[in-house]
């Protein structure tokens, strides 16, 4: 029978010796600052804290409040989240720094209810931002919460069905009162899944709940969460097309709906699952011009994985029809798979 009281304490402890010291948390005594908490939690979905890191900071830098958030220029936010992916996150971003702005006085909701209704907060986003910044009670299970819970109550149940069964587990073990630092504990499982509880080589020796764990009792920590095969990822082509001028490359703002929307990206064809014939990539090619194949290179998405052709060709004068910025600046303020295709150009 696990000892409900005694894995809060061995966790909290753990806790105050070991919290990852991380720009968006409070210091000692120090209340969290909801702004910078959501801007976090929106920037750590599906992306890890060394990655995110960067961006939270120049974000903070760039727009110190929600206030100066909601004023930003659209393009200037999409330009500085490029790289982050899952860009209609951004586009949500700004949608919510402008409700908080102009709807609610620049003060976040309080309560997971009022924090569920704005854009882009989703049922994880509102109970992180309640127990962090507001000390309310809540259910925060991400990733890392849910291999915690899988490996400590050895749950044979695989993935992605166990989700609910590993949400209650979860709700068993959260602290119940104000006074039993909510935040803290949010906090606490996520550090402990990134540090100790990894996805693979778990390091049991250091872990502070190994007494109360199940799956190293049975003696495979790590074959928990069990997982159903996943399906495979369908593989696409695609031609990226690099129109050049004077140091310059030409660019368009990809539609605002779908993958990638709204963000500046080369030129391209579309993604499919036949590869593209050499006639066919001219054909596609944005300008007329004296075209030549310049590699390629491949990039993983969520669902699909693509091979993306490179085509260069050198423009006799920048086309006002595209967007041109200096080949640097390109490759700053576009998604990885252009950053990946603009990359030999920078020396
Ligand atoms: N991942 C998501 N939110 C986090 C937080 N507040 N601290 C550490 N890792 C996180």
């Amino acid at each position: 029978m696990t000892n409900v009281a005694q894995i809060r304490a061995r966790l909290l402890a753990w806790y105050d010796r070991n919290a990852r010291a991380l720009p968006w948390r409070a210091r000692p005594g120090e209340r969290a600052d909801p702004y910078r908490v959501w801007l976090s939690e929106i920037m750590l979905q599906q992306t890890t804290v060394p990655h995110a890191t960067p961006y939270f900071l120049e974000f903070t830098r760039r727009w110190p409040a929600v206030s100066d958030l909601a004023r930003a220029e659209d393009g200037e936010v999409m330009a500085a989240w490029a790289g982050l992916g899952y860009y209609a996150r951004a586009r949500n971003l700004l949608a919510c720094a402008r409700v908080v702005s102009e709807r609610h006085g620049g003060a976040f909701p309080r309560s997971e209810e009022g924090l569920r209704a704005l854009p882009g907060v989703g049922a994880y986003t509102a109970a992180a931002v309640a127990a962090i910044a507001f000390a309310r009670q809540a259910n925060v299970v991400d990733g890392n919460v849910e291999r915690v819970m899988a490996r400590l109550f050895a749950v044979e149940t695989p993935l992605p069905q166990a989700k609910d069964e590993l949400k209650r587990l979860a709700a068993t073990l959260a602290p119940p009162a104000r006074a039993a630092r909510p935040g803290d504990w949010a906090q606490a499982l996520m550090d402990l899944g990134a540090t100790i509880c990894r996805p693979s080589s778990p390091a049991c020796d250091r872990c502070p709940l190994s007494a109360d764990c199940r799956g190293l009792a049975l003696g495979q920590p790590a074959a928990y969460p069990r997982c159903t095969a996943k399906a495979d990822r369908p593989h696409r082509h695609g031609v990226a097309y690099r129109l050049l001028h004077d140091g310059q490359v030409a660019l368009v703002r990809r539609p605002p709906k779908g993958l990638l929307g709204g963000m500046l990206g080369l030129p391209t064809t579309d993604w499919r699952a036949r590869p593209w014939t050499a006639a066919e990539a001219l054909a596609g090619a944005p300008t007329p011009g004296a075209w030549r194949a310049a590699g390629s290179v491949e990039h993983v998405f969520t669902h699909f994985s693509l091979s993306l052709d490179i085509y260069e060709a050198r423009a006799a004068r920048p086309d006002a029809s595209l967007i041109w910025l200096p080949t640097a600046r390109a490759a700053a303020d576009t998604p990885s798979v252009f950053r990946k295709a603009l990359k030999s150009l920078l020396s």
